[in-house]
């Protein structure tokens, strides 16, 4: 075991010596020329092969090259016509292949798609995302001038032309004060706001005016949106002649009753007669001086009274020559077979029950079951309203009330 051992001992010592020359020699010695150069090749190689694999990368994965630089305002106005290629500034390297149409639909973020080709031929999509806002204000297109009758129906919240770019319907709110019933110019302000808080502001005049001024012709939309014409001193609202304590007729119109009141008259005669109705006329065209010797003759026995049956010369449909009372003058008259049958079927002729039962403080008038105005079929029909009679002053918001 000891020979064994000193031998042992010795190797390894040997062992030891030898590599401690080496290490000695791995730190203080140069390695040769050859060696040296092999390194360098070797490192040569990988660096080349580091940059194949870079520009690799760089062109088929990166995309060729191009670079796209963006707009800075990366938001588009909601339902605004914007293609994606509207938000690239520039393409370097490259251009744009193929655009999209932007979504502006809605508000809130969207993404844009562009494809890309590089100088090199080569084609990339390319996806950014944009923002839809709305920023425009409502625009006011209601005219500057707002003309009503003194006494009709003012709507403007209704009336009011606003138009918004986003799919909200804009809130309206008009500020100012004026008195319906007195003629005049008042100023007002319409304020419009759409739902992103938009505001736009426009200020008009509300003009009063009497519907019995005879001066000049003019048309206007009326504050409801109905369509009124004063022609030579007469008033039409949708074409439709208008005369009641608020709106009356020139002394000189005298049509006499007109072809059109009398055809459908005896149309409606002979309609009636089939159902075994008996109608005739008592009283149709009256002229200024004829309404105003009737007028005049019930006034006398009846002063207080007379207002509320018999209109003022000038006030009458009678001198419009488009009303006939049918029959008698009697209230009990709507009860009866033939009373029943006018209120029921006039409107197939083109006539109107023009005072109903029940709208006295609107028409100015009692109920009078007698008394039929032709407007033309398609309008009866409108304010027959299946039964439930329309007054003419309810469907274009009128007042029928004398200035005195
Ligand atoms: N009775 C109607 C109102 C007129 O006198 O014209
Ligand atoms: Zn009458």
């Amino acid at each position: 075991m000891a020979f064994k051992n000193r031998r042992f001992e010795k190797r390894s010592r040997r062992w030891k010596r030898r590599s401690r020359e080496r290490s000695y020699s791995n730190i203080f010695t140069r390695p040769s020329i050859a060696r040296r150069a092999g390194t360098g090749v070797l490192y040569g190689l990988l660096a080349l092969a580091a940059l194949f694999l870079f520009l690799f990368i760089f062109f088929n994965v990166i995309g060729g090259g191009s670079k796209v630089k963006l707009v800075k305002d990366m938001t588009a106005e909601i339902n605004s016509h914007r293609s994606a290629a509207s938000f690239v500034e520039e393409v370097r390297e490259g251009t744009i292949l193929r655009d999209q149409a932007v979504d502006t639909s809605s508000l809130g973020k969207k993404t844009c798609r562009i494809t890309i080709v590089s100088d090199k031929g080569k084609e990339k999509e390319y996806e950014f995302q944009i923002t839809i806002v709305d920023t425009q204000p409502p625009t006011i297109e209601t005219d500057g001038n707002v003309v009503v009758f003194k006494g009709s129906e003012v709507n403007l919240i209704n009336q009011a032309k606003v138009r918004d770019n986003s799919n909200t319907e804009p809130e309206i709110e008009v500020i100012g004060k004026w008195d319906i019933s007195s003629v005049g110019t008042y100023p007002i302000k319409l304020v419009a706001r759409d739902a992103s808080g938009n505001k736009a502001e426009k200020d008009l005049y509300l003009e009063v005016i009497d519907g019995n001024s005879k001066e000049g012709n003019y048309a206007f939309t009326m504050a409801n949106g109905h369509r009124a014409e004063v022609i030579d001193g007469i008033t039409y609202i949708d074409g439709i002649l208008i005369v009641n304590k608020s709106f009356s007729l020139p002394r000189d119109y005298a049509p006499g009753f007109t072809n059109e009141a009398y055809y459908a008259f005896y149309e409606m005669v002979d309609a009636a007669y089939e159902d075994g109705i008996s109608l005739w006329g008592i009283s149709d065209y009256r002229s200024w001086d004829e309404q105003n010797e009737l007028y005049e003759y019930y006034k006398a026995d009846d002063p207080e009274g007379v207002d509320s049956y018999s209109a003022r010369p000038g006030y009458s449909e009678h001198q419009s020559g488009l009303a006939i009372d049918i029959n008698t003058i009697d209230k009990g008259f709507g009860e009866t077979a033939e009373g029943q049958w006018l209120i029921n079927h006039c409107w197939e002729y083109g006539f109107i029950y023009r005072y109903p039962a029940g709208k006295e403080e609107i028409t100015g008038y009692i109920a009078e079951p007698w008394h039929y105005r032709y407007v033309g079929r398609d309008f009866a029909e409108k304010l027959y309203n299946n039964g439930d009679w329309i007054s003419l002053e309810e469907y274009f918001g009128i007042d029928s009330k004398y200035a005195n």
